[in-house]
């Protein structure tokens, strides 16, 4: 019971990002530390920065020209350099998981699947090795980073070796790694 615990509490990360410049920062921290694939889950209410983050998580990855909300497709595929592709869905406007069956997203061979809204897919959707989950606080966000499976706590403590700073004022230190 404590070890889970214990295990559980290792497995989060809270961060303040005080503009989105700083969101950007963290996405391109995460960009490059992500295994492939990785199934992100992008929680938050309506502007609190989630597609910022999956934009420039995007550009990071080399994806060059518009970077298209999803919103009324759903899905927005990219191809990446390293082959396969990544998958940027936002899930805000479907009614149920069973809309997701059109998509097409088994045959996707994606390497990254960044996920708005993933509550509103439900069991449709696979699960994430991270959830981050943002929230305005003041003039900026915090931004709350989750292991959810085996993978993802690799991926965290990956981000800790490289300075994924918590709870000290920003996300620099992560962007300067
Ligand atoms: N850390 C931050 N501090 C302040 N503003 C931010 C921060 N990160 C992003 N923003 C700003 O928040 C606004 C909304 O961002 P964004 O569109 O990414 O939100 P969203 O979560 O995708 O919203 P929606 O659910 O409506 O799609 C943008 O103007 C963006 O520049
Ligand atoms: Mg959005």
């Amino acid at each position: 019971m404590t070890a889970e615990r214990n295990e559980d509490q290792d497995a989060v990360r809270s961060l303040r990002l005080d503009d989105a410049q700083d969101t950007e920062a963290l996405a391109s921290v995460l960009a490059l530390s992500a295994p492939a694939p990785a199934i992100v889950h992008l929680h938050g209410d309506l502007g609190a920065g989630k597609s910022t983050l999956a934009r420039a998580w995007l550009r990071t990855l080399g994806v060059q020209g518009a970077i298209r909300s999803p919103t009324y497709t759903l899905v927005e595929r990219y191809p990446l350099g390293g082959g396969g592709e990544a998958l940027h869905l936002d899930l805000y406007r479907i009614a149920d998981g069973g809309e997701l069956e059109f998509l097409g997203l088994d045959d996707a061979p994606a390497m990254l699947w960044l996920i708005e809204w993933p509550e509103r897919g439900g069991d449709a959707l696979p699960r994430p090795d991270l959830s981050v989950s943002l929230s305005i606080e003041g003039n900026g966000r915090r931004c709350v980073v989750n292991a959810v499976s085996p993978c993802g706590h690799d991926w965290l403590s990956r981000l800790d070796r490289h300075g994924l700073d918590c709870d000290v004022g920003g996300c620099h230190q992560a962007a300067d790694a």
